[in-house]
Formats: C-alpha cells, structure tokens, sequence
C-alpha cells in the first residue's frame, strides 16, 4: 500500500469489542498475549477480523485455533453465512484459510482518495439528511435483504451514535432510504483519514450513491480529514470506474472467503466488506 501500516486506536479495539461481546479472542503464550481475533455480526453474516498471531509464535497452530473459537462464537450467535477476507496478494494466508475449510469467492478492493485533490461540490442538496434510528431502520432493513436475506446493520449504525465515531447521512428514494456510514474517528492512531464504512442504495440509485459519497467527503474534509478510505465487494455496483471518475485510486486487493453459507447477491448497490 502506498500508505504506512498505522497502530489501531484504543477507540478502534473498544468499538469491536462493544458491538460483539463475547466475540474477542485473545491466545495466551507463557502468560503473554501472542495472536488475537475480532468476531462481527451483521444479523445472518458473521465475519471475523482483524486476526493475528506475534511472528516469532506463526507456525504453531496458533492461528487456526483462533478461527475455530471465532467460528464457534458465529454459529452459535445464528449466523448462517461466515466468512472473512485477506490479501490476495498473500499464497501464506489463502492457502492457511483453504487448510480450514474456507473456498475463495470473489475480490474486494480498497480504494483512497486525498481529499481536497478534486474538491467536492458544497452540498445544498436538501434531499440529504442526518439518519433517523427509528424511522429508518424498517426501510433499510428491505435494502439489506437485497444484498443477503438476514444481513443486518443496525448494530453498525447504533455504534456511531453511541460512540460519536462519524455521521450517517440518508437520501429517500423509492427503493427505501440510501444511508452511508463515514467513520471520522481516529481508527489509527494520528490518522488523517476518514473512511467510508457503508454505503447502501437501490439497484441503480447511481444518483442517491454519489450524493451520500460527497457529503461524506465533506464530513471528513469539516473535522480536517485529508483523505479517504473505501473498501467495495467486485461483484455489487458501483463498478471500480464508478470511484476511478471520482477521483479515487485503487490501493490494495483482498480475496473473500467463505466457511459456511452463500455469498451475497448482485442486486443492491452497495459498498461494504468484510476485512474491517
Ligand atoms: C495468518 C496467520 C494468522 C496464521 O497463523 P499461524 O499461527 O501462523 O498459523 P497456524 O500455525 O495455525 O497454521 C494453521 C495451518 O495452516 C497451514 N499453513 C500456514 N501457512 C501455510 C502455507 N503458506 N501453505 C500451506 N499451509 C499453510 C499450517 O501448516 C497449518 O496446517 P496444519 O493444521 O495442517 O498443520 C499468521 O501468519 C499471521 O498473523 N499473519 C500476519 C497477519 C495476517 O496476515 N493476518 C490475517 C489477515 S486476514
């Protein structure tokens, strides 16, 4: 990646493990914490994430045991698909995922922007709104069954109001309301980027989409953010030329993987994934 590999936030590390209790897992070596993996739940998916093992300690079964207490907790939380995404770029990880009974789907892309490179238009778009927990949720929740039938992210939207990680902001629209999650909280430490943690509309809502992705630019560039990150699944719209002609640039690949379940479907626009 052309950016430095930062350290996590204590913020970061505290949303995980808030929004999934129970589901953080910790290895012991001689009493010290040698690996570590996060468990996620988005209603019928359950991905897990960051996972890692010292690298004086890899080689030792460390890590697999990690996945199996992660996948534990996800199928006993009801979660029907699981999975989790790594660097395509890494023989080591995919062949150490395959060893566990994980088949590879397809890529998922992260992609930056510098913000203030192309500027983005002031937005006086009176359609744009902050998100409203109690009336939206019921539409969303029709939006989110298009991608998955039992995916479920209330419990991302609740996480940045209870712990002021960044905005929400929604456009109606007649498949239900687009929403977009932009956390502008310090993931690592002395970040100055923001990052775009979903974004979801109808099928060919293009219009609501880009909408929602300059009030977040606008969102980070407002609190001093100079750039922004985004991670898309290849298979849903928008396509990679959507965010080329927006001025973003394609920094890194990484492979999904699935244990248990489908995959999602191509039907909703939508911009998420798995790897955190
Ligand atoms: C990926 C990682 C977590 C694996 O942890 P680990 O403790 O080294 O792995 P394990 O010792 O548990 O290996 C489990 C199995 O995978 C196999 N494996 C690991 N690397 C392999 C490779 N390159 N080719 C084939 N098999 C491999 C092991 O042989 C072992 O198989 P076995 O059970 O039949 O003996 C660790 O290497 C790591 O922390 N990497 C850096 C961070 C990272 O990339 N995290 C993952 C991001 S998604």
């Amino acid at each position: 990646m052309q950016v430095p590999m930062m350290r996590r936030s204590s913020l970061n590390m505290e949303y995980y493990m808030d929004k999934e209790p129970g589901g953080f897992f910790v290895m012991l070596g001689n009493g010290k914490i040698v690996g570590s993996i996060a468990s996620h739940v988005w209603g019928s998916v359950g991905w897990f994430g960051p996972l890692e093992v010292n690298p004086v300690c890899q080689g030792k079964g460390y890590g697999k045991a990690l996945v199996e207490r992660s996948v534990e907790h996800l199928r006993a939380r009801g979660c029907t698909t699981i999975g989790c995404e790594t660097m395509a770029g890494s023989p080591k990880n995919i062949a150490f995922y395959h060893k566990l009974g994980f088949k590879a789907m397809s890529l998922s892309h992260v992609l930056y922007k510098r913000l203030g490179d192309v500027p983005p238009k002031l937005v006086t778009d009176k359609f744009i709104r902050p998100f409203n927990h109690e009336k939206d949720i019921p539409g969303c929740r029709k939006l989110w069954n298009g991608i998955l039938p039992g995916l479920d992210y209330s419990v991302e939207l609740a996480s940045v109001t209870e712990k002021g990680l960044g905005d929400i902001w929604a456009v109606d629209s007649e498949d239900g309301p687009a929403h977009a999650i932009v956390h502008t909280y310090e993931m690592f430490d002395d970040s100055q980027n923001a990052i775009i943690k979903l974004l979801v509309a109808g099928k060919n809502d293009m219009a609501s989409a880009g909408k929602l992705l300059d009030r977040c630019e606008v969102s980070a560039l407002t609190i001093g953010k100079t750039g922004m990150f985004i991670r898309t699944y290849d298979i849903n719209p928008p396509k990679l030329d959507w965010f080329f002609g927006r001025g973003y640039a394609l920094q890194g690949t990484s492979v999904r993987l699935i244990l248990d379940g489908p995959d999602e479907a191509d039907e909703t626009l939508h911009i998420s994934c798995w790897s955190a």
